[in-house]
């Protein structure tokens, strides 16, 4: 294990570094530069399994929201290079003020980080004074800082069921993650009206045709879907806890609604198993146009020029904190 990253402890997500001894370093040029700046730079890179397959390879740690936000809050390394979408570099610098974080490129954002300004939530926590705000992560540090705690996908439902009872509820920015929660916890909530572009392209039809196609592999779904596509579901679930669903379901194929580059990781985590990505309606996208924004070259350049890198305002860090550190605490 590399320096780095014995200082890292690893909860769930996939560890590569571990299990990799230096006959078994990439064979790529490129691979093999980044792994001498990142011991350079005492760098830890972290990847979300939507990263494409190259990516995911090299990073020290692959996970989703949950996992990368836990490896962030607790590593030792100097500087973070984030494999991800924007608002998810944000949180690891929320965790860690006083370390360089970098993302590969900047214009990795998110859908629904856009639909939830910040302006448009505090207009609308002004018009409901004493409700309790509950921000999905993918979301901007400004709404963050607005908010009363964090969730993702992994712990929204207990996020939820920690919430005071004698309070009114906001669950921001994912409506269909937040329809979902309120089916389970049975906690009437108000929901912003956003969601993932990427997600809601899988639709009812197009998830029966596949599974015409493959009657005995169950269907594993991401909770931004649409209910349509949840109530075919037999698992819906966060990224990570896809993994170990696939790894411990007796069936041999499965098929899977959400982002493609999951496909790399569950393969990688189940070799002995087959994964089929559910098709969406009309087009192939089912690929996040965010999350394939970073490539090797991106990360590489990043690394080089330790640019560019996240920052916001001293203010911002520290009230977004409160929420961050509440849905760890909680989430332990
Ligand atoms: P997970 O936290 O389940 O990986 O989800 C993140 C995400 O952006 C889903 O679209
Ligand atoms: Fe955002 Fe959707 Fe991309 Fe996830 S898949 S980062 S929710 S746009």
């Amino acid at each position: 294990m590399s320096d780095t990253l014995a200082h890292i402890s690893l909860r769930e997500g996939s560890e590569n570094e571990a299990r990799k001894s230096d006959a078994e370093r990439p064979s790529d040029p490129l691979s093999r530069e980044i792994l001498r700046l990142k011991h350079e730079l005492n760098a830890v890179i972290l990847a979300h399994n939507y990263q494409i397959p190259e990516i995911q390879d090299l990073a020290d740690f692959v996970g989703d929201s949950l996992g990368l936000a836990r490896v962030a809050a607790e590593t030792e390394a100097e500087v973070i290079i984030f494999c991800g979408v924007h608002f998810m570099a944000e949180t690891a610098k929320i965790l860690n003020p006083d370390k360089t974080v970098l993302l590969p490129d900047l214009l990795a954002g998110c859908s629904l980080e856009e639909s939830c300004p910040a302006t448009q939530l505090k207009a609308f926590q002004e018009g409901h004074p004493g409700i309790y705000t509950i921000a999905y992560v993918n979301c901007s540090a400004d709404v963050k800082a607005l908010s009363d705690v964090i969730c993702t996908s992994g712990n929204a439902v207990s996020i939820v069921e920690a919430a005071p009872p004698d309070r009114e509820l906001l669950f921001v920015p994912d409506e269909n993650l937040g329809a979902w929660v309120m089916e389970q916890t049975k906690r009437p909530m108000q929901l912003w009206k956003g969601n993932c572009y990427a997600h809601v392209e899988f639709t009812a039809d197009s998830i029966l045709a596949i599974r015409d196609k493959h009657p005995e592999a169950p269907l594993v779904a991401h909770p931004e879907c649409t209910k349509a596509v949840r109530l075919l579901a037999d698992e819906i679930c966060s990224t990570e806890k896809m993994v170990t669903f696939c790894k411990t379901h007796p069936a041999p194929a499965f098929i899977i609604a959400t982002e493609a580059g999951m496909l790399h990781r569950l393969k990688r985590e189940c070799p002995e198993k087959v994964f089929i990505p559910a098709p969406t309606d009309n087009c192939a996208c089912n690929e996040c146009r965010y999350m394939k924004l970073n490539t090797l070259e991106k990360l590489y350049n990043c690394m080089s020029k330790k640019t560019p890198e996240i920052r916001m305002s001293k203010a911002t860090l520290e009230r977004a904190r409160l929420p961050i550190t509440r849905m760890l605490e909680l989430s332990r």
